[in-house]
Protein backbone atom coordinates (compact mmCIF):
# COMPACT_ATOMS: atom_id res chain seq x y z
CA UNK A 1 0.00 0.00 0.00
CA UNK A 2 2.45 2.77 0.70
CA UNK A 3 4.02 2.32 -2.04
CA UNK A 4 0.89 2.99 -3.85
CA UNK A 5 0.36 6.27 -2.25
CA UNK A 6 3.86 7.55 -2.47
CA UNK A 7 4.54 10.26 -5.28
CA UNK A 8 7.89 10.00 -6.78
CA UNK A 9 10.52 11.86 -5.88
CA UNK A 10 12.11 15.07 -8.02
CA UNK A 11 14.99 14.82 -10.36
CA UNK A 12 17.98 15.71 -8.93
CA UNK A 13 19.92 18.53 -10.67
CA UNK A 14 23.34 17.96 -12.19
CA UNK A 15 26.01 20.44 -13.40
CA UNK A 16 25.27 22.22 -16.24
CA UNK A 17 27.58 21.46 -19.18
CA UNK A 18 29.49 24.65 -21.65
CA UNK A 19 27.87 25.08 -24.62
CA UNK A 20 30.80 22.97 -26.50
CA UNK A 21 30.67 20.16 -24.27
CA UNK A 22 26.91 20.06 -25.02
CA UNK A 23 27.21 19.90 -28.70
CA UNK A 24 29.64 17.97 -28.91
CA UNK A 25 27.87 15.03 -26.28
CA UNK A 26 25.28 15.65 -28.82
CA UNK A 27 27.06 14.38 -31.75
CA UNK A 28 28.94 11.68 -29.66
CA UNK A 29 25.32 10.30 -29.02
CA UNK A 30 24.10 10.49 -32.16
CA UNK A 31 26.99 8.26 -33.66
CA UNK A 32 26.55 6.41 -30.90
CA UNK A 33 23.09 5.97 -31.74
CA UNK A 34 23.33 5.51 -35.74
CA UNK A 35 25.92 2.36 -34.61
CA UNK A 36 23.27 0.91 -32.51
CA UNK A 37 20.12 1.25 -35.24
CA UNK A 38 22.80 -1.58 -36.91
CA UNK A 39 23.38 -3.92 -34.66
CA UNK A 40 20.04 -4.83 -32.93
CA UNK A 41 18.03 -8.01 -34.15
CA UNK A 42 14.96 -8.26 -32.14
CA UNK A 43 12.15 -9.03 -33.10
CA UNK A 44 9.36 -6.52 -31.97
CA UNK A 45 6.14 -8.06 -32.89
CA UNK A 46 7.02 -11.35 -31.02
CA UNK A 47 7.57 -8.86 -28.00
CA UNK A 48 4.60 -7.20 -28.84
CA UNK A 49 2.09 -10.20 -28.78
CA UNK A 50 4.06 -11.13 -25.49
CA UNK A 51 3.64 -7.80 -23.82
CA UNK A 52 -0.22 -7.87 -24.76
CA UNK A 53 -0.41 -11.44 -23.56
CA UNK A 54 0.78 -10.69 -19.81
CA UNK A 55 -2.57 -8.84 -18.92
CA UNK A 56 -4.46 -12.01 -19.52
CA UNK A 57 -2.40 -13.13 -16.70
CA UNK A 58 -2.95 -10.26 -14.78
CA UNK A 59 -7.34 -10.58 -14.98
CA UNK A 60 -9.56 -11.04 -12.39
CA UNK A 61 -13.05 -12.26 -12.00
CA UNK A 62 -14.21 -14.99 -14.36
CA UNK A 63 -12.06 -15.92 -17.16
CA UNK A 64 -13.35 -16.14 -20.44
CA UNK A 65 -13.59 -19.39 -22.81
CA UNK A 66 -10.53 -18.13 -24.92
CA UNK A 67 -8.18 -17.04 -22.45
CA UNK A 68 -5.09 -18.39 -23.92
CA UNK A 69 -3.20 -18.13 -20.40
CA UNK A 70 -4.03 -21.81 -19.49
CA UNK A 71 -3.17 -21.97 -15.78
CA UNK A 72 -5.10 -19.20 -14.38
CA UNK A 73 -8.36 -19.58 -13.39
CA UNK A 74 -11.64 -17.69 -12.07
CA UNK A 75 -10.75 -15.59 -9.02
CA UNK A 76 -12.12 -13.08 -6.40
CA UNK A 77 -15.43 -14.01 -8.08
CA UNK A 78 -16.94 -11.93 -4.96
CA UNK A 79 -15.22 -8.74 -4.91
CA UNK A 80 -17.94 -6.17 -4.17
CA UNK A 81 -20.08 -8.31 -2.26
CA UNK A 82 -19.63 -6.83 0.86
CA UNK A 83 -21.26 -3.66 -0.02
CA UNK A 84 -24.15 -5.06 -2.40
CA UNK A 85 -21.91 -3.99 -5.64
CA UNK A 86 -20.87 -6.18 -8.44
CA UNK A 87 -16.97 -5.52 -8.58
CA UNK A 88 -15.46 -8.58 -10.25
CA UNK A 89 -13.40 -8.33 -12.80
CA UNK A 90 -10.63 -6.33 -13.67
CA UNK A 91 -6.98 -6.39 -13.36
CA UNK A 92 -4.38 -7.27 -10.41
CA UNK A 93 -1.81 -4.30 -10.95
CA UNK A 94 1.59 -6.14 -9.88
CA UNK A 95 2.51 -9.30 -8.00
CA UNK A 96 -0.33 -9.31 -5.51
CA UNK A 97 -4.20 -9.65 -5.51
CA UNK A 98 -5.03 -6.21 -5.12
CA UNK A 99 -7.31 -3.75 -6.86
CA UNK A 100 -5.96 -0.47 -7.25
CA UNK A 101 -8.36 1.76 -9.50
CA UNK A 102 -5.76 4.91 -9.71
CA UNK A 103 -3.01 2.48 -11.42
CA UNK A 104 -5.53 0.67 -13.28
CA UNK A 105 -7.04 3.44 -14.46
CA UNK A 106 -3.82 4.80 -15.66
CA UNK A 107 -2.97 1.34 -17.39
CA UNK A 108 -5.85 1.63 -19.16
CA UNK A 109 -5.08 5.60 -20.23
CA UNK A 110 -1.92 3.95 -21.70
CA UNK A 111 -3.22 0.98 -22.82
CA UNK A 112 -5.66 3.11 -25.38
CA UNK A 113 -3.39 5.74 -26.00
CA UNK A 114 -0.60 2.94 -27.58
CA UNK A 115 -3.57 2.03 -29.74
CA UNK A 116 -4.92 5.40 -30.62
CA UNK A 117 -1.23 6.55 -32.31
CA UNK A 118 0.38 2.61 -32.73
CA UNK A 119 -2.60 0.15 -33.36
CA UNK A 120 -2.10 0.67 -37.26
CA UNK A 121 1.50 -0.79 -36.61
CA UNK A 122 0.13 -3.79 -34.63
CA UNK A 123 -1.36 -6.14 -37.09
CA UNK A 124 -3.24 -9.26 -35.80
CA UNK A 125 -2.43 -7.78 -32.41
CA UNK A 126 -4.72 -5.24 -32.80
CA UNK A 127 -7.59 -7.21 -31.58
CA UNK A 128 -6.07 -8.30 -28.34
CA UNK A 129 -4.61 -5.39 -27.83
CA UNK A 130 -8.20 -4.19 -27.38
CA UNK A 131 -9.55 -7.05 -25.88
CA UNK A 132 -6.99 -5.72 -23.32
CA UNK A 133 -8.20 -2.50 -22.71
CA UNK A 134 -12.01 -3.67 -22.57
CA UNK A 135 -10.79 -5.98 -19.89
CA UNK A 136 -10.53 -2.65 -17.81
CA UNK A 137 -13.25 -0.81 -18.78
CA UNK A 138 -15.66 -3.16 -18.41
CA UNK A 139 -14.40 -3.04 -14.63
CA UNK A 140 -14.29 0.70 -14.70
CA UNK A 141 -17.94 1.03 -15.48
CA UNK A 142 -18.84 -1.23 -12.97
CA UNK A 143 -16.69 0.76 -10.53
CA UNK A 144 -18.68 4.07 -11.69
CA UNK A 145 -21.96 2.78 -11.95
CA UNK A 146 -23.39 5.04 -9.08
CA UNK A 147 -23.42 8.53 -9.91
CA UNK A 148 -20.90 10.64 -7.93
CA UNK A 149 -19.08 7.44 -6.03
CA UNK A 150 -16.15 5.90 -7.81
CA UNK A 151 -15.13 2.16 -6.02
CA UNK A 152 -11.07 2.85 -5.89
CA UNK A 153 -10.09 -0.46 -4.23
CA UNK A 154 -10.79 -4.04 -3.55
CA UNK A 155 -8.50 -5.95 -0.87
CA UNK A 156 -6.47 -4.80 1.96
CA UNK A 157 -3.37 -4.39 1.04
CA UNK A 158 -2.07 -5.31 5.00
CA UNK A 159 -4.03 -8.48 4.84
CA UNK A 160 -2.88 -9.40 0.97
CA UNK A 161 0.87 -8.32 1.56
CA UNK A 162 1.01 -10.75 4.82
CA UNK A 163 0.27 -13.85 2.77
CA UNK A 164 1.47 -14.97 -0.38
CA UNK A 165 -1.54 -17.24 -2.00
CA UNK A 166 -2.40 -17.77 -5.85
CA UNK A 167 -5.52 -15.68 -6.66
CA UNK A 168 -7.75 -18.36 -7.11
CA UNK A 169 -7.35 -19.46 -3.25
CA UNK A 170 -7.65 -15.95 -1.86
CA UNK A 171 -9.01 -15.55 1.36
CA UNK A 172 -7.72 -12.13 2.41
CA UNK A 173 -10.06 -9.07 3.47
CA UNK A 174 -11.67 -8.05 0.21
CA UNK A 175 -12.31 -4.47 1.75
CA UNK A 176 -13.66 -1.94 -0.77
CA UNK A 177 -12.73 1.73 -0.66
CA UNK A 178 -14.57 4.11 -2.90
CA UNK A 179 -14.51 8.24 -3.10
CA UNK A 180 -17.83 10.16 -3.29
CA UNK A 181 -19.03 13.55 -2.36
CA UNK A 182 -17.93 13.30 1.09
CA UNK A 183 -14.60 11.96 0.72
CA UNK A 184 -13.70 13.28 -2.62
CA UNK A 185 -10.78 11.93 -4.86
CA UNK A 186 -10.11 14.38 -7.75
CA UNK A 187 -6.77 12.83 -8.51
CA UNK A 188 -8.11 9.25 -8.85
CA UNK A 189 -11.51 10.29 -10.46
CA UNK A 190 -9.36 12.55 -12.45
CA UNK A 191 -7.55 9.21 -14.27
CA UNK A 192 -11.02 7.45 -14.09
CA UNK A 193 -12.18 10.00 -16.44
CA UNK A 194 -9.16 9.71 -18.56
CA UNK A 195 -8.89 6.46 -19.15
CA UNK A 196 -12.68 6.21 -19.91
CA UNK A 197 -12.28 9.12 -22.17
CA UNK A 198 -9.08 7.42 -24.16
CA UNK A 199 -10.82 4.24 -24.16
CA UNK A 200 -14.10 5.61 -25.89
CA UNK A 201 -11.69 6.92 -29.05
CA UNK A 202 -10.44 3.31 -29.35
CA UNK A 203 -13.89 1.90 -29.47
CA UNK A 204 -14.86 5.11 -31.74
CA UNK A 205 -15.32 2.72 -35.03
CA UNK A 206 -15.27 -0.70 -33.41
CA UNK A 207 -18.05 -0.90 -31.56
CA UNK A 208 -19.96 2.68 -31.53
CA UNK A 209 -22.14 1.55 -28.65
CA UNK A 210 -19.89 0.84 -26.43
CA UNK A 211 -17.85 4.17 -27.45
CA UNK A 212 -20.64 5.99 -26.69
CA UNK A 213 -21.36 4.01 -23.38
CA UNK A 214 -18.06 4.87 -22.16
CA UNK A 215 -17.63 8.76 -23.14
CA UNK A 216 -20.88 9.96 -21.52
CA UNK A 217 -19.27 7.73 -18.27
CA UNK A 218 -16.28 9.57 -18.57
CA UNK A 219 -18.13 13.34 -19.04
CA UNK A 220 -20.20 11.84 -15.83
CA UNK A 221 -17.17 10.68 -14.03
CA UNK A 222 -14.86 14.05 -15.13
CA UNK A 223 -18.10 16.37 -13.60
CA UNK A 224 -17.84 14.51 -9.92
CA UNK A 225 -13.78 15.00 -10.10
CA UNK A 226 -14.01 18.70 -11.03
CA UNK A 227 -17.03 19.41 -8.72
CA UNK A 228 -15.81 17.43 -5.34
CA UNK A 229 -12.10 18.52 -5.13
CA UNK A 230 -10.36 16.99 -2.63
CA UNK A 231 -7.17 14.44 -3.38
CA UNK A 232 -6.98 10.24 -2.67
CA UNK A 233 -3.65 9.74 -2.27
CA UNK A 234 -2.32 11.22 0.86
CA UNK A 235 0.96 12.89 -0.48
CA UNK A 236 -1.33 15.03 -2.68
CA UNK A 237 -1.17 18.08 -3.77
CA UNK A 238 -2.04 19.39 -7.41
CA UNK A 239 -4.69 17.22 -9.22
CA UNK A 240 -2.63 17.22 -11.95
CA UNK A 241 -5.14 14.72 -13.46
CA UNK A 242 -8.02 16.93 -13.49
CA UNK A 243 -5.75 18.85 -16.44
CA UNK A 244 -5.14 15.29 -17.67
CA UNK A 245 -8.86 14.12 -17.93
CA UNK A 246 -9.80 17.89 -19.78
CA UNK A 247 -6.83 16.72 -22.00
CA UNK A 248 -8.09 13.17 -23.03
CA UNK A 249 -11.83 14.31 -23.02
CA UNK A 250 -11.00 17.23 -25.23
CA UNK A 251 -9.24 14.74 -27.41
CA UNK A 252 -12.54 12.73 -27.51
CA UNK A 253 -15.61 15.21 -27.83
CA UNK A 254 -13.68 18.39 -29.78
CA UNK A 255 -15.82 20.64 -27.07
CA UNK A 256 -14.78 24.01 -26.62
CA UNK A 257 -15.83 23.60 -22.72
CA UNK A 258 -12.28 21.50 -22.05
CA UNK A 259 -10.31 23.16 -24.37
CA UNK A 260 -11.58 26.11 -21.76
CA UNK A 261 -11.14 24.39 -18.97
CA UNK A 262 -7.17 23.09 -19.84
CA UNK A 263 -6.53 27.09 -20.50
CA UNK A 264 -8.19 28.49 -17.34
CA UNK A 265 -6.42 25.49 -15.33
CA UNK A 266 -3.04 25.96 -16.51
CA UNK A 267 -1.46 27.25 -13.09
CA UNK A 268 -2.20 23.74 -11.36
CA UNK A 269 0.71 22.25 -13.97
CA UNK A 270 2.79 25.41 -13.66
CA UNK A 271 2.88 25.32 -9.71
CA UNK A 272 4.61 21.75 -9.45
CA UNK A 273 8.24 21.13 -8.84
CA UNK A 274 7.63 17.84 -10.80
CA UNK A 275 7.22 18.97 -14.24
CA UNK A 276 9.74 16.42 -16.31
CA UNK A 277 7.83 12.94 -14.27
CA UNK A 278 5.29 10.67 -15.92
CA UNK A 279 3.64 7.71 -14.32
CA UNK A 280 0.53 6.50 -12.92
CA UNK A 281 1.09 9.15 -9.77
CA UNK A 282 2.20 12.16 -12.23
CA UNK A 283 0.96 13.13 -15.29
CA UNK A 284 2.77 16.65 -16.14
CA UNK A 285 4.73 15.76 -18.57
CA UNK A 286 1.94 13.07 -20.63
CA UNK A 287 -0.04 16.16 -20.63
CA UNK A 288 2.18 18.15 -22.05
CA UNK A 289 3.20 16.53 -25.17
CA UNK A 290 -0.78 15.28 -25.34
CA UNK A 291 -1.91 18.81 -25.94
CA UNK A 292 1.16 19.38 -27.48
CA UNK A 293 -0.36 17.67 -30.86
CA UNK A 294 -2.63 20.11 -30.87
CA UNK A 295 -0.34 22.80 -31.21
CA UNK A 296 1.74 21.09 -33.63
CA UNK A 297 -1.52 20.72 -35.52
CA UNK A 298 -1.99 24.08 -35.61
CA UNK A 299 -4.88 24.01 -33.83
CA UNK A 300 -4.08 25.82 -30.59
CA UNK A 301 -2.09 28.86 -30.26
CA UNK A 302 -3.34 29.32 -26.84
CA UNK A 303 -1.64 26.21 -25.42
CA UNK A 304 1.58 27.05 -26.99
CA UNK A 305 3.09 27.12 -23.58
CA UNK A 306 2.45 23.38 -23.17
CA UNK A 307 4.80 22.88 -25.86
CA UNK A 308 6.55 24.90 -24.39
CA UNK A 309 7.16 22.43 -21.38
CA UNK A 310 7.00 19.29 -23.72
CA UNK A 311 10.10 20.84 -25.16
CA UNK A 312 11.70 21.24 -21.96
CA UNK A 313 10.60 17.98 -21.00
CA UNK A 314 12.20 16.07 -23.97
CA UNK A 315 15.53 17.93 -23.68
CA UNK A 316 16.16 16.81 -19.90
CA UNK A 317 16.38 13.13 -21.85
CA UNK A 318 18.67 13.84 -24.22
CA UNK A 319 22.34 12.60 -22.82
CA UNK A 320 24.30 14.78 -21.68
CA UNK A 321 23.10 18.39 -23.22
CA UNK A 322 20.51 20.01 -19.88
CA UNK A 323 19.65 20.40 -17.03
CA UNK A 324 18.03 19.04 -14.48
CA UNK A 325 18.58 15.47 -16.95
CA UNK A 326 17.15 12.68 -16.31
CA UNK A 327 19.73 9.47 -14.67
CA UNK A 328 21.35 6.94 -16.96
CA UNK A 329 22.93 4.00 -16.02
CA UNK A 330 26.08 3.06 -17.26
CA UNK A 331 24.80 0.37 -19.56
CA UNK A 332 22.13 3.03 -20.92
CA UNK A 333 18.71 2.53 -19.05
CA UNK A 334 16.85 5.65 -17.81
CA UNK A 335 16.68 5.70 -14.06
CA UNK A 336 15.15 7.07 -11.14
CA UNK A 337 15.55 6.20 -7.76
CA UNK A 338 11.93 4.87 -5.62
CA UNK A 339 11.69 1.28 -7.55
CA UNK A 340 9.91 -0.72 -10.43
CA UNK A 341 12.05 1.77 -12.20
CA UNK A 342 11.02 0.17 -15.56
CA UNK A 343 7.75 2.19 -15.24
CA UNK A 344 9.97 5.39 -15.56
CA UNK A 345 11.57 3.84 -18.84
CA UNK A 346 8.21 2.70 -20.31
CA UNK A 347 6.75 5.67 -20.15
CA UNK A 348 9.34 8.01 -20.67
CA UNK A 349 9.83 6.33 -24.19
CA UNK A 350 6.51 6.13 -25.00
CA UNK A 351 6.09 10.34 -24.70
CA UNK A 352 9.09 10.27 -26.61
CA UNK A 353 7.93 8.23 -29.29
CA UNK A 354 4.68 9.85 -29.25
CA UNK A 355 6.38 13.58 -29.34
CA UNK A 356 8.72 12.78 -32.10
CA UNK A 357 5.50 11.26 -34.08
CA UNK A 358 3.46 15.02 -33.67
CA UNK A 359 6.70 16.93 -34.67
CA UNK A 360 7.59 14.89 -37.77
CA UNK A 361 4.04 15.32 -38.95
CA UNK A 362 4.79 18.89 -38.30
CA UNK A 363 8.25 18.77 -39.80
CA UNK A 364 9.24 20.35 -36.16
CA UNK A 365 12.36 19.82 -34.05
CA UNK A 366 13.02 20.20 -30.13
CA UNK A 367 15.21 23.39 -29.38
CA UNK A 368 17.34 22.59 -26.31
CA UNK A 369 19.45 25.22 -25.58
CA UNK A 370 21.87 25.73 -28.68
CA UNK A 371 21.33 22.43 -29.99
CA UNK A 372 18.07 21.22 -31.24
CA UNK A 373 16.73 17.36 -31.26
CA UNK A 374 15.48 15.73 -34.40
CA UNK A 375 12.08 13.56 -33.88
CA UNK A 376 14.63 10.76 -35.24
CA UNK A 377 16.97 11.25 -32.51
CA UNK A 378 13.92 10.91 -30.02
CA UNK A 379 13.08 7.91 -31.64
CA UNK A 380 16.46 5.97 -31.56
CA UNK A 381 16.76 7.41 -27.89
CA UNK A 382 12.90 5.49 -27.35
CA UNK A 383 14.45 2.20 -29.38
CA UNK A 384 17.37 2.45 -27.35
CA UNK A 385 15.43 1.88 -24.28
CA UNK A 386 13.37 -0.83 -25.71
CA UNK A 387 16.26 -2.74 -27.14
CA UNK A 388 17.94 -2.49 -23.60
CA UNK A 389 14.59 -4.26 -21.96
CA UNK A 390 15.07 -7.03 -24.31
CA UNK A 391 18.14 -7.68 -23.95
CA UNK A 392 21.08 -5.21 -25.71
CA UNK A 393 22.54 -4.76 -22.29
CA UNK A 394 25.75 -5.47 -19.71
CA UNK A 395 23.84 -8.80 -18.41
CA UNK A 396 22.54 -9.50 -21.89
CA UNK A 397 19.15 -10.41 -20.19
CA UNK A 398 15.94 -9.42 -21.63
CA UNK A 399 13.70 -8.10 -18.48
CA UNK A 400 10.31 -9.60 -20.52
CA UNK A 401 9.51 -12.95 -19.11
CA UNK A 402 9.56 -16.00 -22.22
CA UNK A 403 11.32 -13.49 -24.53
CA UNK A 404 14.73 -14.47 -25.48
CA UNK A 405 16.74 -17.29 -23.82
CA UNK A 406 18.03 -15.70 -20.68
CA UNK A 407 15.30 -13.79 -18.74
CA UNK A 408 14.14 -13.51 -14.93
CA UNK A 409 13.28 -17.01 -13.47
CA UNK A 410 12.01 -15.55 -9.89
CA UNK A 411 9.67 -12.71 -10.13
CA UNK A 412 8.18 -11.51 -7.00
CA UNK A 413 4.60 -12.85 -8.37
CA UNK A 414 2.21 -14.68 -6.70
CA UNK A 415 0.21 -16.70 -8.93
CA UNK A 416 3.54 -17.42 -11.40
CA UNK A 417 6.03 -18.80 -8.30
CA UNK A 418 3.08 -21.07 -6.63
CA UNK A 419 2.13 -23.95 -8.47
CA UNK A 420 -0.83 -23.46 -10.59
CA UNK A 421 -4.64 -25.04 -9.55
CA UNK A 422 -4.11 -27.46 -12.48
CA UNK A 423 -0.67 -29.37 -11.33
CA UNK A 424 -1.81 -28.47 -7.35
CA UNK A 425 -5.93 -28.19 -6.60
CA UNK A 426 -5.64 -28.29 -3.15
CA UNK A 427 -5.72 -24.87 -1.48
CA UNK A 428 -2.62 -23.81 -0.72
CA UNK A 429 -3.16 -21.20 2.91
CA UNK A 430 -2.05 -17.57 3.15
CA UNK A 431 1.56 -19.05 5.20
CA UNK A 432 1.95 -22.20 3.14
CA UNK A 433 2.79 -19.72 0.33
CA UNK A 434 5.72 -18.64 1.97
CA UNK A 435 8.26 -21.59 0.71
CA UNK A 436 7.32 -21.10 -2.56
CA UNK A 437 8.72 -17.50 -2.04
CA UNK A 438 11.55 -18.36 -0.16
CA UNK A 439 12.94 -21.22 -2.64
CA UNK A 440 15.52 -20.80 -5.10
CA UNK A 441 13.82 -22.67 -8.10
CA UNK A 442 12.39 -21.08 -11.03
CA UNK A 443 8.72 -20.02 -11.21
CA UNK A 444 6.85 -22.93 -11.95
CA UNK A 445 3.91 -20.71 -14.24
CA UNK A 446 5.52 -18.81 -17.20
CA UNK A 447 3.76 -14.81 -16.70
CA UNK A 448 4.17 -14.48 -21.05
CA UNK A 449 5.28 -11.15 -21.62
CA UNK A 450 5.40 -9.76 -17.95
CA UNK A 451 8.39 -7.19 -17.37
CA UNK A 452 9.99 -6.59 -14.45
CA UNK A 453 11.18 -3.24 -12.30
CA UNK A 454 14.03 -4.10 -14.03
CA UNK A 455 18.07 -3.52 -13.02
CA UNK A 456 19.57 -1.35 -10.38
CA UNK A 457 21.37 2.07 -11.04
CA UNK A 458 24.86 0.12 -11.65
CA UNK A 459 22.49 -2.47 -14.23
CA UNK A 460 22.76 -5.31 -11.77
CA UNK A 461 19.76 -7.57 -11.16
CA UNK A 462 19.25 -9.66 -8.70
CA UNK A 463 16.50 -12.18 -10.11
CA UNK A 464 15.00 -13.29 -6.43
CA UNK A 465 11.58 -13.01 -5.20
CA UNK A 466 12.24 -10.60 -1.91
CA UNK A 467 13.56 -7.84 -4.17
CA UNK A 468 10.57 -7.11 -5.13
CA UNK A 469 11.70 -3.45 -6.45
CA UNK A 470 13.26 -5.45 -9.42
CA UNK A 471 11.22 -8.23 -9.68
CA UNK A 472 7.94 -7.71 -10.01
CA UNK A 473 6.03 -7.01 -13.07
CA UNK A 474 3.37 -3.96 -13.44
CA UNK A 475 0.67 -3.53 -15.97
CA UNK A 476 1.82 0.32 -15.89
CA UNK A 477 5.27 -1.05 -17.11
CA UNK A 478 3.94 -2.56 -20.22
CA UNK A 479 0.43 -0.25 -20.89
CA UNK A 480 3.17 1.99 -22.64
CA UNK A 481 5.40 -0.60 -23.58
CA UNK A 482 3.17 -2.08 -26.15
CA UNK A 483 2.65 0.88 -27.91
CA UNK A 484 6.87 1.22 -28.16
CA UNK A 485 6.94 -2.33 -29.33
CA UNK A 486 3.77 -1.79 -31.95
CA UNK A 487 5.66 1.10 -33.54
CA UNK A 488 9.26 -0.95 -34.04
CA UNK A 489 7.20 -3.88 -35.27
CA UNK A 490 6.34 -1.89 -38.19
CA UNK A 491 9.85 0.56 -38.68
CA UNK A 492 12.62 -1.87 -37.27
C1 LIG B 1 23.29 -3.16 -7.57
O1 LIG B 1 23.18 -4.55 -7.33
C2 LIG B 1 24.43 -5.21 -7.17
C3 LIG B 1 24.17 -6.71 -7.11
O2 LIG B 1 23.07 -7.02 -6.32
C4 LIG B 1 25.12 -4.68 -5.92
O3 LIG B 1 26.37 -5.31 -5.74
C5 LIG B 1 25.31 -3.17 -6.06
O4 LIG B 1 25.80 -2.64 -4.86
C6 LIG B 1 23.96 -2.49 -6.38
N1 LIG B 1 24.21 -1.11 -6.68
C7 LIG B 1 23.57 -0.13 -6.06
C8 LIG B 1 23.97 1.25 -6.42
O5 LIG B 1 22.68 -0.35 -5.26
Amino acid sequence: MARKSHRSGSLSPTDFPSRRTSSLVLLVSLILLALSAFSSGHDYHEALHKSILFFEGQRSGKLPPDQRLRWRRDSALRDGASVGVDLTGGYYDAGDNLKFGFPMAFTTTLLSWSVIDFGRSMGSEVHNAVEAVKWATDYLLKATAVPDVVYVQVGDAYSDHNCWERPEDMDTLRTVSKVDRAHPGSDVVGETAAALAAASIVFRSRDPAYSRLLLDRAVMVFEFADRYRGAYSTSLRKADELLWGAAWLHKATRRREYREYIVRNEVILRAADTINEFGWDNKHAGINVLISKEVLMGKADDLRSFKFNADGFICSLLPGISHPQVQYSPGGLIFKAGGSNMQHVTALSFLLLAYSNYLSHANHDVPCGQVSASPALLRQLAKRQVDYILGDNPLKMSYMVGYGTHYPQRIHHRASSLPSVQAHPAHIGCKAGSRYYLSPNPNPNLLVGAVVGGPNVSDAFPDSRPFFKESEPTTYINAPLVGLLAYFSAHP
